[in-house]
């Protein structure tokens, strides 16, 4: 028996979290396990009611769950950057969530952008840092507002920090067993401390512990050029946390838009968070139109990382079926169907894989 919080958040993230939910149980049923939720009111809501945005209680509370499902986080009344570093990138830091997972696959009947590539060309995953580099606050303002203002804002990179993602991507390349190929994402051509760093750590693992993983290194700039050229080259690749930041977006949009894309906040001994990586989507909320196929996925990964890997296996399936067979687009309002009905689509489609 699982525990596993709930986190709706803001905007239509609630909406594809209920989806998300429905789909969970129908998936979880068939596979033969069961689950509890406790469901956190956490978000922009409760921030202008109480001022809250993580009490401690709760941060402690959320500790002990088996994982934790995320909506969305962001609000259009809140100054930007108060929830998303006081409640996501909390989160993310508090429980040590150090890789964030997010596969870049397109899925069959999906539109891409990318003209001439299909589902055998784009199927890869990122594995990004997920809690040192750019993200790590370091840094300060001098003179703030005078013409002579200085910002500093510090890339931190840990041997500690950058050996276990390294280390898990490695290992994630090998459980995937695809093309046995690792890309580093850097930029040692100007960043010269830090990807000097990643890269010694990346042929040291690589030579002492994975010798059968093929490694690669590419700059940030090539691989948002070879992500629309030639996406078929990578399987796996691992960078550090703002280029990891930067590259899931493209990603995103050749596996046909935020709609579809999921992530994993992983701790691999802790507790991790899943989420649709899409924002809010403050125009939409409330309208029964966006697309819940992203937090449909997340829930995947979420029962893939918990072990359930038949469960995830299923719902990967039924979602292909579904955007095979059913859907106009991926976009919101597009789709043909309502919200809930989408998730309906994939419950049937459960059924049948
Ligand atoms: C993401 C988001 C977050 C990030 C923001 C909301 C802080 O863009 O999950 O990719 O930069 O990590
Ligand atoms: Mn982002």
């Amino acid at each position: 028996m699982y525990k596993i919080a709930v986190l709706p958040g803001d905007g239509t993230g609630p909406e594809v979290v209920k989806e998300g939910l429905k789909v969970m149980e129908a998936a979880s049923q068939k596979a033969g396990f069961r689950y509890e939720t406790v469901t956190y009111d956490l978000g922009g809501e409760r921030y202008m009611k109480t001022g809250e945005i993580l009490p401690e209680s709760v941060l402690e509370e959320l500790k002990t769950f088996d994982a934790i499902y995320l909506g969305a986080i962001g609000h259009p009344d809140v100054k930007p950057g108060i929830l998303e570093k006081g409640l996501l990138l909390a989160l993310r830091f508090e429980l040590d969530q150090y890789i964030n997972l997010r596969p870049v696959k397109l899925y069959p009947g999906v539109y891409t952008p990318v003209k001439d590539k299909g589902p055998e060309d784009i199927d890869f995953v990122v594995v990004r840092e997920n809690t040192e580099g750019l993200y790590t606050g370091t840094g300060g303002a001098l003179k703030k507002g005078t013409s002579e203002e200085v910002a500093i804002q510090t890339s931190v990179n840990t041997r500690k920090g950058v050996e276990r993602c390294l280390r898990y991507a490695f290992e994630y390349t090998k459980r995937r067993g695809k093309r046995n190929t690792l890309t580093l994402v850097g930029k040692t051509n100007v960043l010269t401390h830090a990807f000097d760093l990643w890269e010694r750590a990346f042929n040291e693992i690589g030579d002492d512990e994975f010798g059968e993983i093929k490694r690669e290194y590419a700059h940030v700039d090539a691989t948002c050029m070879w992500m629309v050229k030639n996406p078929e080259w990578f399987d796996v690749i691992v960078t550090d946390n703002m280029f990891g930041d930067i590259i899931t977006d493209l990603g995103a949009m050749i596996q046909g838009g935020m709609g579809i894309a999921a992530g994993g906040n992983i701790n691999p001994k802790g507790v991790s968070m899943f989420e649709p990586i899409g924002g809010s989507a403050p125009k939409y909320t409330g309208k029964n139109v966006i697309n819940p196929l992203a937090a449909i996925c997340a829930a995947g990964m979420m029962f893939d990382t918990l072990g359930q890997h038949e469960a995830a296996d299923t719902i990967e399936k039924a979602v292909m079926a579904v955007t095979a067979g059913k859907l106009e687009s991926l976009s919101a309002g597009k789709m043909g169907y309502s919200t809930e009905e989408v998730g309906d689509l994939v419950v049937d489609a459960l059924g049948g894989v």
